[in-house]
């Protein structure tokens, strides 16, 4: 056997041994790397007479191409192998019950209108839904709205392109106008609440483009202000968990309401901590007020028979200022970081006898 023929069979068998890459490019490195076997043959051609270097350039010439293509190939093979062993390794079987240590959270939104929902619940309210899809007729017609009064533009509603008989469909910019959809179909007695997406083109802090509502209506024969009041304030105590909660009802305008009101509670600063209830500082939490007759009017209800109220507050805030958390947009970022530190026990329903929070 030549010498050629010595050193091929040999380095050939320590391709075929290597059982890794790394190992690999040792063998690639000894064989044809600067100093490799191979490459130290080459240099030995300069000085070969011509008849010898015609026999050995190609001899050489081919064992150096036939040392790279094993190697090629055995660089192959050992990726593939990993890249089947990888596959293997990883391999998820969807029919396997979740891992005991793969907890979810309930996120602050879901937490705070289960929250809300145990305390109308208990008192008597039931929930009613409608589409985040709606008309200009639920959402500002039929709310009393005038055409082309401002109190439209001050909802920066998102509108779809027009229909062909020029009337548009919109993201409902309050949880309102399902107070219209339950007027028209149930009859009075009514006592619901309306926990909702809602829409608008706005985005800061404290706004983001979807936020979340929840409206409230009662109606009967004998509503008036003060079963409003009185349902308000004791949702208030219930809500931020505290003993007694200082009230404060601003005259203000919406067009579905007559008289209209904004509701404040007391608070105080200490450090950095918002102490709600006491104090000497006010913060607005809902707009409430008596249903508008003409409200009662366009859903078909009598305003000489029937009398109500409505209310709408603002989910995302109420879980803000319960729970301390400062940017309204963290809360659709999706970060699971955010989740885990700010989401609630699934398994902790809120309720009014357990407890709304832990
Ligand atoms: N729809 C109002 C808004 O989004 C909130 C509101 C105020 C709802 C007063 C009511 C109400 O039902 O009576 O700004």
């Amino acid at each position: 056997m030549s010498d050629i023929e010595t050193l091929e069979n040999d380095l050939l068998a320590k391709i075929d041994a290597a059982s890794t890459e790394a190992g690999l490019e040792e063998v690639r490195v000894a064989a044809l790397g600067k100093k490799g076997a191979v490459s130290e043959r080459m240099k030995t051609l300069g000085k070969m007479s011509p008849e010898e270097r015609k026999e050995m350039g190609p001899a050489l010439n081919g064992l150096k191409t036939r040392i790279a293509e094993a190697i090629e190939a055995r660089k192959a093979a050992l990726e593939e192998a990993a890249l089947e062993a990888r596959l293997a390794s990883e391999t998820v079987d969807v029919t396997l019950p979740p891992a005991p240590e793969a907890r979810g959270s309930i996120h602050p939104v879901s937490q705070v209108t289960d929250e809300i929902t145990a305390i109308f619940s208990a008192m008597g309210f039931s929930v009613a839904e409608g589409p985040d899809i709606e008309d200009d007729f639920h959402n500002f017609t039929a709310l009393n709205f005038p055409a082309d009064h401002p109190a439209r533009e001050m909802h920066d509603t998102f509108f779809f392109e027009p229909k062909e008989d020029g009337s548009r469909m919109l993201l409902r910019t309050h949880t309102s106008p399902v107070q219209i959809r339950t007027m028209m179909t149930e009859k009075p007695p009514l006592r619901i609440i309306i926990p909702g997406r809602t829409f608008r083109c706005d985005s800061d802090q404290t706004h983001t483009p979807m936020f979340h509502q929840v409206e409230g209506l009662v109606i009967d024969k004998e509503t008036h202000m003060g079963h409003l009041k009185g349902t308000l304030e004791a949702f208030a105590k219930a809500y931020f968990e505290v003993d007694s909660v200082r009230t404060r009802f601003r005259p203000h305008f919406f067009p579905f309401t007559e008289p209209s009101a904004e509701m404040d509670i007391g608070y105080e600063r200490v450090g950095n901590e918002i102490r709600i209830g006491q104090g000497e500082k006010w913060m607005e939490i809902l707009g409430c007020g008596m249903v508008h007759p003409n409200v009662m009017r366009n859903c078909g209800l009598d305003p000489d028979e029937y009398q109500g109220f409505a209310f709408g507050m603002g989910v995302d805030r109420l879980a803000m200022l319960k729970y301390g958390i400062p940017d309204l947009r963290d809360f659709f970022a999706a970060d699971a970081r955010w989740l885990e530190h700010y989401g609630f026990d699934a398994l902790d329903t809120p309720s009014l006898w357990a407890g709304l929070s832990r």
